[in-house]
């Protein structure tokens, strides 16, 4: 059943392209009309909205954090993302006019539940972005979008989050459409670009090869680094959390800039970096700090692993190794920039010898708080 892979999380990255594909599946027109599987929304409740919070667990939560840049720039609308656990105890300010976005792959997670829960008692609207038909959540929400990602077995979540991706940036085009914010060219240039998408993914998991030898090189290394701005902060923190859950090391996230307010202090000889470098088209400015973050780390000592835009010369020379990803435009980069991070973690975990599936101390889905 684990269809000749040795785990199922290898198995769940390669169909990826697949999840991507049937996720964008006769989801959205050329106008931008997304359809969603349950709506208990209006055009006018959507236009009502002044604010958005994502709300979400885990690598939902890091879906939900790149979700915000596309959402806000694609809609002008205030968008905060919060862990659910942190959301419903702190008195957030909601009414009717606020959308509350809730993420969860299994639609079970109680933090989760209980933040719609609290979102609803507070007359906010909540739209589910759910990969469980029937679960809990969707239930119990005003809207529904299902990620088409299939069964996941494996407790690290992979196709989910980039399925999840996937559901967030067309909630995104979709408001922008509603409020009459992006004109019908500039949607469908974005939705040309997801279509793009499971073919650039097929590609990059074709050449996936490297990954699998740089894990077995930094297997035993006691702290790994990763390092992003914009999209790629978030991306930074996924790949720190997979290999947290799976190999059992100490790795953390940061946002590049953060670096020289603390951070920078961790990096020790040959501590490896891994830098999620954003494209150099369109932001010239936010890659071109990056590269600096780069020279920066790499002048204490760091291994700098670069995970950048093919063709981006410019990092050659500050790379210790470096892992090219298909061009794509910054707010969609995360849906690849992730994969080799995905890969990385599980090569490394099963080079420690771990179980892949099921690490220790976790459950797929956490229903209690
Ligand atoms: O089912 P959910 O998406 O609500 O689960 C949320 C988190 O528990 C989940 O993403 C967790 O962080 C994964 N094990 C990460 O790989």
């Amino acid at each position: 059943e684990k269809g000749g892979y040795d785990w199922f999380m290898l198995k769940e990255i390669e169909e990826q392209p697949q999840a991507v594909a049937d996720t964008l599946l006769g989801r959205l027109t050329d106008s931008g009309e997304i359809m969603l599987d349950e709506v208990r929304l209006s055009d006018q409740d959507l236009r009502d909205v002044d604010k958005i919070f994502i709300v979400a667990c885990g690598t939902a939560y890091h879906s939900g954090l790149v979700a915000k840049y596309a959402i806000e720039h694609w809609t002008r609308i205030p968008c905060e993302v919060e862990l659910a656990s942190e959301f419903r105890y702190r008195d957030p300010v909601l009414d009717r006019s606020t959308l509350i976005v809730v993420i969860s792959q299994s639609g079970e997670t109680m933090d989760t539940l209980m933040a719609l829960r609290h979102a609803k008692e507070q007359k906010a609207r909540v739209l589910a972005i759910c990969n469980t038909n029937g679960s809990t959540i969707p239930r119990e929400s005003d809207a529904v979008l299902y990620t088409h990602g299939g069964p996941e077995i494996a407790v690290a979540s992979t196709k989910a989050f980039l399925t999840q991706l996937v559901a967030c940036y067309l909630i995104g085009l979709h408001l922008a459409q509603v409020r009459g914010i992006k004109f019908a060219d500039e949607v469908a240039a974005v939705v040309d670009q997801l279509h793009q998408m499971p073919g650039k993914l097929r590609e990059l998991l074709s050449r996936i090869e490297p990954v699998r030898e740089l894990a077995r090189q930094i297997k035993s290394e006691p702290t790994v680094l990763f390092i992003g701005r914009h999209v790629g902060y978030p991306v930074a923190l996924e790949g720190a959390l997979k290999l947290k859950e799976l190999a059992y090391m100490h790795a953390e996230g940061f946002a590049a800039g953060e670096l020289k307010h603390g951070p920078i202090a961790l990096i020790d000889k040959g501590t490896p970096v891994i830098c999620i470098v954003p494209s150099p088209v369109g932001r010239g400015v936010l890659h071109d700090k990056v590269v600096s973050n780069i020279q920066e780390v790499r002048a204490r000592g760091a291994r700098t692993i670069v995970i950048a835009e093919e063709g981006d010369e410019s990092v050659v020379r500050y790379a210790d190794d470096l892992i090219y990803v298909p061009r794509t435009p910054t707010l969609l980069a995360p849906l690849v920039t992730t994969v080799p991070l995905q890969v990385l973690a599980a090569e490394i975990a099963a080079a420690r010898g771990h179980d892949v599936d099921q690490p220790r101390n976790l459950a797929k889905s956490v229903t209690v708080e």
